[in-house]
């Protein structure tokens, strides 16, 4: 006690020992261990430096665009590293040196839904939710390679318990419940404009997640690198929540990605303006490293050459990671990312007890984003995908990134997939398809995949107007 009241004054979060010391037995133990889980001088640091004054991201003089792998090979020599390529991928599958990582610890404000963003109901037909739209591209890819892939899936403190009961109560869309393994992030306390920590409750520090960023440090600390180990797994296919069209495991990729002797690879695609909120892949002192979009300065951004944005490689968050390149940052359980600065309305409860809703920005939030990683890698490589097999973000309720525009993404691949199978789909004046279809990711992981599927399972052109579920 007398160590955390010295503690406290010395980092000027005396309220916190007024807090505590209205508290007693299983209130006052909560709030004395979440204090005690708190590295106070760092914190006391960051706030001198993040909150107390803006930091200013600077931009390197040397900033250039970086290099990728495009869509299309270019000649024959890279034809034949693609098909080489996309054979070793396999090869990793199958022989299960592959697992995929999903992060759902964010809070999902934007998109206004009260619960873990994976249980969002995404699909267009089925109302099939983000989670149990990987887990069925899961046991596809599991199932059509013969491997079994585990899933590891980042939660957050505010939402880990119920993801878990989720996944529970679905009987974990039947996957094999030893391949699904959870852990949650870290934290960061919110600190209000004068320095102070802020409450979210009498007995509660206002905690919010500490930033994907917080993955490599988790990943370790939940004894999943270990795990990774025993199972052999050599390389995690990371991507987002938020993107059901990504494919949970990619071939090409994977074997790009072990071929090239890459430690992070990442997939870009080409942004559809300058101000398209994707991060930007620029190379400076010889090494990658992306700058966020609200970073990015508008006249470097804007920036053409022969009518093409110079900057036009933007991230979906998709990546390849080796298992070994994060036991070697976070070697001694301790990584240094720098941390971003977001300025975010947090609820709170003031001295006298009263829970205060604040209408306008009121306080500082950390994170540290996973991308941070990048100029840490001895090696990198980028390949370019196409939008439309790969990216479609729910990030907000309606308009750009929106369920809605996800919901037609996912319609008009599996529409595009359906023809590739020798299905005629009706089709609007502006091409897009005048009938909603779905294809269960649980039959169908790929093109080939949807070619065999209606070999075998023979089906009528769908109506116009007419909503229909395949699988
Ligand atoms: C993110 C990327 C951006 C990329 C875009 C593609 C950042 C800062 N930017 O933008 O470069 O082009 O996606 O869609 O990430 N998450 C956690 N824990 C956290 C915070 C986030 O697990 O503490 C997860 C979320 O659940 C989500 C993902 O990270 O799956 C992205 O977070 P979000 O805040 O939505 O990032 P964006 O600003 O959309």
């Amino acid at each position: 006690m007398q160590n955390i009241a010295e503690t406290l004054k010395n980092n000027n979060q005396e309220h916190l020992l007024e807090a505590l010391n209205k508290l007693s037995g299983a209130a006052r133990e909560k709030l004395e261990k979440q204090i005690e889980a708190i590295d106070w001088e760092e914190l006391s640091r960051l706030i001198r430096e993040y909150v107390m004054q803006n930091p200013v991201t600077t931009i390197p003089a040397d900033l250039a665009p970086a290099s990728y792998f495009p869509l299309v090979p270019n000649g024959a020599e890279q034809e034949e590293l693609y098909k080489k390529a996309f054979e070793k991928g396999v090869e990793l599958i199958r022989a299960g040196k592959t697992a995929a990582l999903t992060v759902a610890g964010g809070q999902g404000t934007r998109l206004g839904f009260d619960g873990p963003k994976g249980t969002y109901p995404i699909t267009p037909v089925l109302h099939k939710t983000l989670f149990q739209y990987f887990a069925e591209s899961l046991a596809r890819v599991s199932e059509k390679y013969g491997s079994r892939i585990h899933w590891f899936i980042m939660t957050s403190e505010l939402n880990d318990k119920a993801t878990r009961d989720f996944f529970r109560s679905h009987a974990f869309f039947g996957l094999p419940e030893d391949t699904v393994h959870f852990f949650t992030q870290g934290f960061m306390p919110a600190i209000d404009y004068s320095g102070k920590v802020l409450m979210s409750a009498g007995d509660s520090i206002a905690l919010t997640p500490d930033g994907h960023g917080g993955t490599l440090l988790a990943l370790r600390k939940w004894g999943c690198l270990d795990l990774m180990k025993k199972l052999g797994v050599e390389y995690i296919s990371y991507f987002q929540v938020d993107n059901p069209l990504v494919p949970v495991s990619n071939p090409l990729m994977l074997g790009l990605h072990a071929m090239e002797n890459s430690e992070m690879s990442s997939i870009m695609l080409s942004k559809t303006n300058a101000f398209e909120k994707l991060g930007n892949f620029c190379v400076t002192g010889g090494k990658l490293q992306i700058i966020e979009y609200s970073d990015m300065p508008k006249e470097l951004a804007e920036r053409t050459t022969n009518g093409k944005l110079d900057f036009i490689a933007g991230s979906p968050a998709i990546h390849v990671i080796s298992r070994s390149f994060v036991e070697r940052l976070t070697a001694g359980g301790k990584l240094e990312l720098p941390w971003h600065r977001a300025d975010k309305k947090v609820a709170y409860v003031n001295a006298d007890g009263v829970e205060v809703k604040p209408e306008a920005p009121n306080a500082v939030k950390l994170e540290s984003f996973i991308f941070d990683a990048l100029p840490l890698a001895s090696s990198t490589i980028i390949l370019e995908a196409d939008r439309k097999e790969c990216f479609a973000p729910t990030k907000n309720a309606t308009g750009v990134d929106s369920a809605e525009s996800c919901r037609e993404m996912l319609c008009a691949r599996d529409a595009r997939r359906m023809e590739l199978a020798g299905i005629r789909i009706p089709r609007k004046a502006d091409g897009s398809p005048d009938c909603i279809v779905e294809l269960s990711p649980r039959r169908v992981f790929d093109d080939a995949d949807a070619v065999e599927f209606f070999k075998s399972n023979p089906a009528q052109a769908p109506e116009r107007n007419s909503s229909t579920a395949y699988g």
